[in-house]
């Protein structure tokens, strides 16, 4: 095993777009378990649109970043030696250990521990991707929020990735019309060859709400918002009266640079739609993590649920994997492979 640990640490506050340059990666001493503790060894890395803010202390609970900290991150690990009564060697757990090889744990709230059970027949890193976190907030918004009707019309945006991928794909096995909208005609493929979605919108393209309008010929009844800003707008022009909209999440603004030109939404056409205006925030749904696995582990085994995942091979890679994931050219779940799977 390794002596030393390898971590990715700030090296200053992005401004706007984040860069690889904003991070150092830092070999340290390798870290021991004491008493009513464990050692984790990363496996996976999850990086997800949130970071930007949680690093700039913008985001729910995150204390703003200083140079020299390590980076925030959900980690799958393996649990190599432990001291603890609840965790033992050989378990795997997803936690919060942050962007680094090794991390010990003594199972406090803040490290958000969750034992993963690896007899389920779903690849590990799947419990990053849409059976973790970015899963849950799509089965959440889509289950306990819109609950779209059977035969109605679910939009989603960032469509290829694992809250958009997954968000149209339970919708669609509840019985409604899925509608992704994505970055490009690569992501659009994904969306309807391998995840099964009825259309794919590339919003690059000039004329892409009239595409839009095409794909939805009854009009929007439910769209699941993952992007913010004028994306917004164009859709819930869209929007059939009394129409849902998921207030997922808001990528677009996430970097806030000086090209960050948007000044927020006028309401009105909200108004004039009777339009349902649903926030989510993954947090309030953590404690329904077995329902949800339930529902969802089925679906992935039947292959009705899939997924694409975005990898870089190590933990040095993971600024530049980060600087893709922020500029929209991940396609699927952004991961950095930290080791293997078994030691
Ligand atoms: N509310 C909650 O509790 C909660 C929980 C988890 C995630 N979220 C939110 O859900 C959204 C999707 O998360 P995810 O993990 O599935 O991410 P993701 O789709 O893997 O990655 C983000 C995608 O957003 C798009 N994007 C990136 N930068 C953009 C920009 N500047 N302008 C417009 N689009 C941009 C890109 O897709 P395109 O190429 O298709 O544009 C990119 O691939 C994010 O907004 C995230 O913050 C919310």
């Amino acid at each position: 095993m390794s002596v030393s640990n390898i971590q990715v640490q700030l090296a200053r506050q992005p401004e706007g777009n984040p860069k690889a340059t904003d991070f150092q990666v830092v070999k340290t001493a390798m870290p021991k378990a004491g008493p009513g503790q464990f050692l984790a060894r990363n496996i996976y890395l999850s990086l997800d649109p949130y970071m930007r803010g949680a690093i700039a202390g913008r985001h729910m609970g995150h204390q703003r970043l200083n140079p020299g900290d390590v980076i925030y991150g959900r980690c799958l690990a393996e649990v190599m030696e432990s001291q603890h009564a609840d965790y033992k060697a050989g378990d795997y757990v997803v936690l919060e250990s942050g962007w680094q090889q090794f991390y010990v744990s003594d199972g406090a709230a803040a490290d958000e521990v969750r034992k993963i059970d690896a007899g389920l027949g779903v690849p590990l890193s799947a419990h990053l991707g849409a059976l973790g976190m970015p899963g849950l907030t799509a089965w959440a918004g889509v289950e306990k929020l819109a609950n779209p009707g059977l035969g109605s019309t679910f939009v989603v945006s960032a469509a290829a990735g694992p809250v958009g991928g997954t968000a149209g794909q339970i919708a669609k096995a509840k019985g409604a019309r899925a509608v992704g909208i994505a970055g490009s005609d690569e992501k659009c493929r994904i969306v309807v060859n391998e995840y099964g979605f009825d259309a794919c919108v590339n919003y690059k393209n000039k004329n892409w709400t009239e595409e839009l309008k095409a794909a939805c010929p009854n009009g929007v009844d439910t769209y699941f918002d993952n992007v913010g800003g004028p994306m917004l707008d164009a859709v819930t022009q869209q929007l059939n009266l009394y129409g849902k909209i998921v207030l997922c999440g808001l990528v677009s603004q996430y970097n806030r640079g000086a090209d960050s030109a948007f000044n927020g939404h006028n309401l009105g056409p909200f108004v004039g739609k009777r339009a349902q205006l649903l926030g989510l925030v993954v947090y309030d749904y953590y404690a329904r993590m077995n329902e949800f696995l339930k529902a969802v582990v089925p679906l992935v085994n039947a292959k009705r649920l899939k997924f694409h995942e975005d990898r870089a091979d190590s933990i040095e890679k993971a600024p530049e994997h980060f600087v893709r994931l922020m500029s929209g050219q991940n396609t699927g779940k952004a991961l950095v492979v930290i080791g293997p799977e078994k030691a």
